[in-house]
């Protein structure tokens, strides 16, 4: 079996900081031992990757993503092998897809549908969410499966009627049988009945711009959305995992609820950390690129999820990474901000802006692991062998330039989409070595990947429980 050997790297978890040598034997760690002992010089490899002056961290994990979701009348633009492609750029190594159930249609069909798109495609390791858009005794009767075989979490949407919406009722039904099976119910918390109201009055009184749609998405109706998925999960007796959540008064939902002692956990994404409305409302139809849901929101909040993040009452930052091209497809919506296609790309760039938000004072180092590489996979059942360094754990991993500046572009980025939601944000810190299951798969900026190496990964129940 080959033997790889990263020497002189800050090894950051998100337990611990240590200086320390990693061997690596065919796909996985096998030992840590402090650089410079006796026994890590006594190490012998074919490869050894020098790491002075670098961090070496567990490669990202990325539990939110729509490659080439059909979506808004369009496709995200990203497929799992360019997408997959931009993620191990970024240092991330590991993606949770949604496979999607089609109304009137059975899960299995979805989940075939998905794993035929992803299978011999990915650049790196990839699971799968189930988007439960119909649920009928047969429907219900799936999630037992899927559990059984590695899916092991349901996106529910309070949004979108007509198209992913379920209502009250069948959240209820879909969390009791998550509370039986294991499964997690993922809810995308936004009273969308109430939002497709004065979406129409917007319309009809002319406010068609970009804008309009993150001010008809209000933040109450968010609040009011998480506050009664919370209420339904408490009465189901299951645990619940809010996405995307952007609106303060949301975060505060959820710090209520947790400080009842209940198992409700929340993510929130790059977009809502360091985008606002002010790019909801540049000029032209320019803010159509920023047009996702729940909507990016008004600067003050960034502060609330900032602190949501250190007091734990959020765990997990993913991306919602779900490209669209400004030319196009974003441009479906010109004159009807309603039909902007949902969704930003971000998938290369969230290790590097939440590092940026280290030395921003906002997170700590370990924090930065813990949110991004540790809980997502604890959450999402792929502890212990993804998101952490460890004896047993799968070589994934990055050696991390922490003084590196890089200007993010559109013109440099790896993702297929003509825009970039951060043009021209200066950042410090790089991946510079990206390991996946202990193939170097990115070099000192150069691709060494291919489409096929990233694996299927089945999925325990959620690990984060307790
Ligand atoms: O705008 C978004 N978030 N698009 C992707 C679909 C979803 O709701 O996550
Ligand atoms: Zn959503
Ligand atoms: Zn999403």
């Amino acid at each position: 079996m080959s033997r790889t050997v990263i020497r002189g790297g800050l090894v950051i978890t998100a337990a611990e900081e240590v200086r320390a040598d990693v061997l690596i034997e065919g796909e996985q760690v096998v030992a840590l031992a402090t650089t410079g002992s006796t026994v890590a010089d006594g190490w012998t490899a074919e490869t050894v990757i020098d790491a002075t002056g670098h961090y070496v961290i567990p490669g990202g994990v990325d539990a939110h993503t729509h490659m080439e979701m059909p979506f808004g009348g369009t496709t995200a633009a990203d497929t799992f092998e360019t997408g997959t492609r931009a993620a191990a750029w970024g240092g991330t190594t590991t993606i949770v897809d949604f496979a999607i159930q089609s109304v009137g249609s059975s899960l299995r069909a979805g989940l075939d549908a998905w794993h035929a798109k992803a299978e011999g495609n990915c650049a790196v390791d990839y699971g799968f969410h189930m988007i439960l858009s119909d649920v009928t005794e047969s429907s219900l009767k799936e999630m037992d499966a899927l559990v059984g075989e590695g899916v092991t979490s349901f996106k529910m949407f309070m949004a979108y009627p007509g198209v992913f919406y379920s209502d009250d009722g069948r959240i209820l039904r879909a969390m009791q049988r998550g509370a039986a099976n294991g499964g997690l119910i993922m809810m995308h918390a936004e009273n969308g009945i109430a939002i497709d109201v004065l979406v129409e009055q917007a319309l009809a009184a002319g406010r068609t711009d970009p804008r309009y749609h993150g001010e008809v998405r209000r933040e109450l109706l968010e609040a009011e959305a998480t506050h009664r998925a919370i209420k339904l999960a408490q009465v189901a007796g299951a645990p619940l995992y809010v996405v995307h959540v952007s609106a303060a008064s949301a975060v505060a939902e959820l710090a209520t609820a947790r400080r009842q002692g209940l198992p409700v956990f929340g993510e929130t994404c790059p977009q809502y950390l360091f985008l606002s409305t002010d790019n909801l409302a540049e000029p032209g139809f320019e803010g159509a690129k920023y047009v996702c849901s729940t909507p990016l929101r008004p600067r003050e909040h960034q502060a609330e999820l900032w602190k949501g993040l250190r007091t734990g009452d959020l765990q997990v930052v993913s991306t919602d990474h779900c490209p669209f091209c400004f030319s196009g497809q974003k441009e479906l919506g010109l004159g009807d901000f309603s039909r902007i296609p949902n969704g930003l790309p971000g998938v290369e760039n969230r290790m590097d802006l939440l590092h940026q938000a280290v030395l921003d004072g906002h997170i700590t180092r370990r924090r930065w692991i813990d949110i991004a590489c540790a809980t997502p996979a604890r959450m999402f059942g792929l502890h212990p062998r993804k998101g952490t360094i460890a004896p047993g754990a799968d070589a994934d991993i990055v050696v991390y330039d922490p003084a590196a500046t890089q200007t993010l572009s559109a013109a440099t980025h790896h993702m297929n989409v003509d825009y970039s939601a951060y043009e021209g944000k200066q950042i410090t810190g790089r991946a510079r070595t990206v390991l996946s299951r202990g193939t170097v798969v990115v070099d000192a900026g150069t691709w060494l990947g291919r489409a096929g190496h990233g694996r299927y990964q089945p999925r325990a129940t959620c690990q984060y429980l307790g």
